[in-house]
C-alpha cells in the first residue's frame, strides 16, 4: 500500500523525526525505568521524588509507578503555569450556539478551581471521597474534576447520555457522596433534563449527601432542601486560594466506568503520577504540540478521551484546550469547520463516526471555511475506514496535515499505538507503531505470541506503561480475570489486530462480546439484560452489524412472551426499556421479533449466525448442523426481509 509521506514543514520542525523515534523507542524498552524516570523529571513537578520507578507484575497483577513520590495533579495542571502562562487561555469554550464563547485563563482557572475545591470541602468532601459528575460540556465540569484532584477526592464522571438507572448504579458502586450536575444540558435543538435525571438516580439509601447544581440555562428545577445546592450560591463565596493536597503517585485520581463482555460496567481506576505523566507525554508528541497552539479535541469529557486529551494531558502541558458543548451538525454541518476558522485551531482530534457523518453532508461544507490554521489531525475510537481517512486528509487537512490514528482504551489511560507527525509515514486505516515504552504483540488462539513480522492475532501488551489502569474499583479479582487471564503474563486488550511488513499495526475490532458503536463501548450482555426487562420479551440476543456512520450498529433479536398483537408497540417498548435502563447512548438500530433464537443442542445461542443475518450476509452461514432447530434460521431470515 502507498504510504503518505511526512509533510515538508513537519520534516523541518516537528518535535521528533523517524531516527529519533526509533532510537528513543528502543531505549524506552531496553531500560524502561531509566526512560520513564527521565520523562518524569522533565514533565512533572513532584513534591517529592520516587523510591522506585516501576513495580509491576502481571501475574499478580500489581501495577505501580513512582512509588514513594508525591505530587498534586491540579498544581501540575495549573499552579506551575501561573508565572509564565498566567494570562494564557487555558480553557476556550464554545457553547451550543455558534460564537457563544468563554475564555478562562490559567490565573482565572486557578481561582475557580480553588473556590470549587473549598466548596467541596465545605460540603464534607475529603481526601479519598468519591464525587460523581453528570454534566454537560461546560468549563465547570473540568473545574470540578481539577477541584477534586486538588483536595485528593476521586471523581467519577458519568456521560450525560446514560440513564438515571445507569447513573445510580455508578453512584452506588463507587459510594459517591457528592453529585455535581447542571439544571439542564444543551445539545443542538435538544435540552437534557440533567437535574431531574439526577433526582431519579438518588434512591432512599443513596450515599449521595449533596447535589451541587450548576445553573446553565434559565430552567427552574426542583431543589430538595438541605440536599441540593446551587453552584452560584456556594462556589463564588469561597476563598480563591486552596492549598493543594500532596498526594502519593499511586493515590487514585479517578474512576471511569466502561462496559465488558459480562456483568455490570467496570470502574476503571486510574492513579495520579503515572497517568499524568503518560497523558502529558503522549499529548506533546502524538499531536506535535507547540506552545501557541489552539488545540481542539471534540470528544465528550464523559469518556476517557475527554479526561486524558481535553483536561489532563493538555493542561499539564500548559495548552489552550477547547471545550465544545454542541454537536457537529448544529446549526449545520459546517460547525467544526466554523470553529476551526474562528478560533484558528491548529490541532483537531475527532472520531471516525463524526468524520463519516460529515462526509455524507458533502465537501461543500468544509470548502466554505478557511482551514489553513490546521497542522495535525487526529482520529480515535474505532478503526477508520480508508474512505473516511482520505476524505479527512483531503478536505480537512488539504493534504498538508498528517492524520494520527490513535489506538487506545479507557483502560490504557492514554494513546498506545499511533503515528507521530514528524516521524511516521502514514497508511490509511493503520494506527501504525507503538508509542514509547509500549510493547504490543499478537497472540494466537493457543495464547502463544506470534513472532513473525507479518501476523494476525489477538492484541496484547507485554509490559506496563505509566498510564495503565490499576484495578477495577472494588474488584481486583475481576481486573485479573478480564485482562491478565486470557494470556498469562500479558495485558489482553480485547482487540484483534494485524501487523504488516513495515511492523505497522492494523486494529480490526473487538473479539469479546462488546460493541463499539460510534466509538462508544457497549456490552451485548448488558443490552440483553435491559431488553429482557420489557414485558414483551422473554429472551433476546444482541449483535453488532456494519453501519455506515456508526461503524457498528446494534441489532436485537427478541423472542416474544406470546403471539404479539402489535409488533410496533412491542418494538417501541423495547426501545423505551433500553433508554430507561442504559440510556439513549445504547439506542438500537434494528429490533426483530423472532419465533426463537438459533441454539445448539446444548442450548448455546449461535451468535455467529445471528451476526451474519444482521449483516445481511445470509449466503454463507457456515456449519448449521449443530443447531437444535435449523428451520428457525430460515424463519429469521424471512422475517428480516419482510
Ligand atoms: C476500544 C476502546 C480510546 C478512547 C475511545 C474509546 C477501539 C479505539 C481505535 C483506533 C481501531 C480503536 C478498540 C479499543 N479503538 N481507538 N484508533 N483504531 N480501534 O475507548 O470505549 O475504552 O474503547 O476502541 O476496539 O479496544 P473505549
Amino acid at each position: 500500500m502507498k504510504k503518505f509521506p511526512i509533510p515538508e514543514s513537519l520534516q523541518r520542525d516537528a518535535l521528533l523525526d523517524n531516527e529519533t523515534y526509533i532510537r528513543l523507542y528502543q531505549s524506552s524498552l531496553l531500560d524502561s525505568d531509566a526512560f520513564w524516570a527521565e520523562q518524569a523529571q522533565e514533565l512533572i513537578t513532584w513534591d517529592k521524588t520516587w523510591d522506585s520507578v516501576s513495580n509491576c507484575d502481571y501475574d499478580e497483577p500489581r501495577i505501580a509507578w513512582f512509588e514513594g513520590a508525591t505530587l498534586n495533579v491540579s498544581k501540575n495542571c495549573i499552579d506551575r503555569h501561573l508565572d509564565t502562562r498566567g494570562d494564557k487561555v487555558a480553557i476556550l469554550w464554545e457553547g451550543n450556539e455558534p460564537g457563544e464563547v468563554r475564555k478562562i485563563t490559567y490565573r482565572e482557572l486557578h481561582k475557580e478551581v480553588c473556590r470549587t475545591a473549598n466548596a467541596f470541602k465545605s460540603l464534607g468532601i475529603a481526601k479519598g471521597d468519591r464525587v460523581a459528575f453528570y454534566m454537560p460540556m461546560v468549563p465547570e465540569l473540568a473545574i470540578g474534576m481539577l477541584a477534586c484532584s486538588r483536595i485528593g477526592a476521586i471523581h467519577s464522571v458519568v456521560f450525560a447520555g446514560f440513564s438515571a438507572k445507569s447513573l445510580e448504579d455508578r453512584i452506588l458502586d463507587a459510594e459517591c457522596k457528592l453529585l455535581v450536575t447542571a439544571n439542564e444540558g444543551l445539545r443542538g435543538k435538544k435540552t437534557l433534563p440533567l437535574k431531574s435525571i439526577c433526582d431519579d438516580a438518588i434512591g432512599k439509601d443513596s450515599p449521595i449527601e449533596h447535589v451541587l447544581v450548576y445553573r446553565h440555562t434559565d430552567a427552574q428545577v426542583q431543589m430538595e432542601l438541605g440536599r441540593d445546592l446551587w453552584w452560584d450560591e456556594v462556589v463564588p463565596a469561597q476563598e480563591s486560594d486552596c492549598e493543594p493536597e500532596s498526594m502519593d503517585a499511586e493515590d487514585p485520581l479517578f474512576i471511569l466506568y466502561t462496559s465488558g463482555s459480562t456483568g455490570k460496567p467496570k470502574g476503571v481506576l486510574h492513579t495520579s503520577g503515572g497517568y499524568l505523566l503518560y497523558t502529558s507525554l503522549t499529548h506533546r508528541y502524538v499531536f506535535d504540540y507547540r506552545e501557541d497552539d489552539i488545540y481542539f479535541c471534540a470528544a465528550d469529557i464523559g469518556w476517557i478521551t475527554g479526561h486524558s486529551y481535553i483536561v489532563y494531558g493538555p493542561l499539564a502541558n500548559g495548552a489552550t484546550t477547547m471545550m465544545f458543548e454542541s454537536t457537529p451538525v448544529y446549526p449545520d454541518a459546517g460547525r467544526y469547520w466554523d470553529i476551526i476558522e474562528r478560533h484558528g485551531v491548529n490541532i483537531f482530534y475527532t472520531a471516525p463516526t463524526a468524520i463519516r457523518a460529515l462526509e455524507k453532508e458533502g465537501t461543500s461544507w468544509p470548502a466554505k471555511y478557511d482551514l489553513s490554521s490546521l497542522r495535525v489531525l487526529g482520529s480515535v475510537g474505532e478503526p477508520i475506514n480508508e474512505d473516511a481517512w482520505l476524505w479527512y486528509y483531503k478536505n480537512i487537512g488539504h493534504e498538508r496535515c498528517p492524520i494520527v490514528d490513535t489506538w487506545w482504551q479507557t483502560e490504557t489511560g492514554g494513546i498506545l499505538i499511533t503515528p507521530l507527525p514528524g516521524a511516521t509515514e502514514l497508511k490509511p486505516g493503520s494506527a501504525t507503531r507503538p508509542f514509547f515504552g509500549v510493547a504490543p504483540c499478537l497472540v494466537d488462539d493457543d495464547g502463544k505470541e506470534i513472532k513473525d513480522r507479518v501476523a494476525k492475532g489477538r492484541l496484547c501488551i507485554k509490559q506496563s506503561w505509566p498510564g495503565q489502569m490499576r484495578t477495577v474499583y472494588g474488584d481486583h479479582k475481576r481486573f485479573k480475570e478480564t485482562y491478565f487471564s486470557e494470556v498469562p503474563g500479558m495485558y489482553f486488550t480485547g482487540d484483534a489486530a494485524e501487523r504488516d511488513e513495515d511492523g505497522y499495526y492494523w486494529v480490526r475490532g473487538r473479539v469479546d462480546d462488546t460493541l463499539n458503536v460510534s466509538g462508544h463501548r457497549l456490552g451485548t450482555a448488558e443490552i440483553e439484560s435491559a431488553v429482557n426487562h420489557s414485558k414483551y420479551v422473554v429472551e433476546s440476543a444482541v449483535v453488532g452489524f456494519p453501519h455506515e456512520v456508526k461503524g457498528v450498529g446494534i441489532y436485537i433479536f427478541c423472542v416474544a412472551e406470546h403471539d404479539l398483537d402489535d409488533v410496533e408497540v412491542a418494538t417501541k417498548d423495547v426501545k423505551a426499556t433500553i433508554r430507561d435502563i442504559i440510556g439513549p447512548v445504547a439506542s438500537p438500530d434494528h429490533i426483530q421479533f423472532v419465533g426463537g433464537l438459533p441454539k445448539t443442542r446444548s442450548g448455546k445461542i449461535m451468535r455467529r449466525i445471528l451476526r451474519k443475518i444482521a449483516a445481511g450476509d445470509t449466503e454463507n452461514l457456515g456449519d448449521t448442523s449443530t443447531l437444535a432447530d435449523p428451520s428457525l434460521v430460515d424463519e429469521i431470515i424471512a422475517g428480516k426481509q419482510r
